[in-house]
């Protein structure tokens, strides 16, 4: 199944470090992050691992779970949990599914036959609260993710719900954001952005970020 964005994120039930998953259920009003890798005891994967568990504070601050998968049995993922947590200095702290049977690489179309017939490449899902797709990245099995840039657009996600702004190529939380084309009411603008804007362009338009308590969530 081909996924855009947008698109409702497919529900699934499957087997876990957690137990059983009832992906919609265990989302619940939460955004989601939803990761694949190739498989256990790999070393890439093993600091992708380690990274996601060291950023749990920083997913909480943003109303983020995280969910990892590969198409390794459950009694696998638990011992290589232990060699994770040795080695990259953490708890792993958020589920691994074991997609023994493909059930949710197929769902999301997370094998690539033409890099491996059998396992899952590094594709990643963040799901808004209303179980929609928002972002898909995917990563060859020889180069790990950068984090800091998920939650980078997670924080660009959120903001740009909440306010009529885009952010610009490299935007870090408090840098200027542009007003989006489509507002052109200036009284709204006003309102809007009472800190004013920098028309760089009619179509580039500047203002400071609006969000003002990213620090203090
Ligand atoms: C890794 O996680 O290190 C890895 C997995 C599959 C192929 C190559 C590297």
């Amino acid at each position: 199944m081909t996924l855009r964005l947008g698109d409702p994120a497919p529900d699934f039930e499957q087997d876990s470090t957690e137990g059983t998953i009832h992906f919609h259920e265990w989302l619940g009003d939460s955004w989601g992050i939803l990761f694949s890798h190739p498989a256990d005891f790999t070393p890439v994967c093993t600091t992708e691992l380690g990274l996601t568990a060291k950023l749990k504070d920083e997913f909480a601050r943003r109303n983020v779970k995280a969910i990892a998968l590969s198409v390794d049995p459950v009694e696998s993922h638990g011992d290589w949990v232990k060699d994770i947590n040795e080695t990259q200095g953490c708890t792993v702290n958020f589920p691994i599914i074991a997609d023994h049977d493909k059930k949710v690489s197929q769902l999301y179309d997370m094998i690539h036959p033409n890099a491996s017939a059998t396992l899952t490449v590094r594709s990643l899902f963040v799901i808004d609260p209303n179980k929609k797709v928002r972002l898909m990245i995917t990563y060859p099995a020889s180069t790990g993710r950068n984090f800091n840039e998920v939650l980078r657009v997670v924080d660009s996600l959120q903001l740009t719900e909440e306010h009529k702004v885009a952010t610009p190529g490299n935007w870090e939380r408090g840098e200027d954001v542009v007003i989006v084309p489509s507002l052109q009411d200036e009284q709204e603008i006003k309102q809007r952005f009472p800190k004013g804007y920098k028309a760089v362009r009619p179509y580039l338009r500047m203002t400071p970020d609006p969000k003002t308590n990213w620090g203090g969530e």
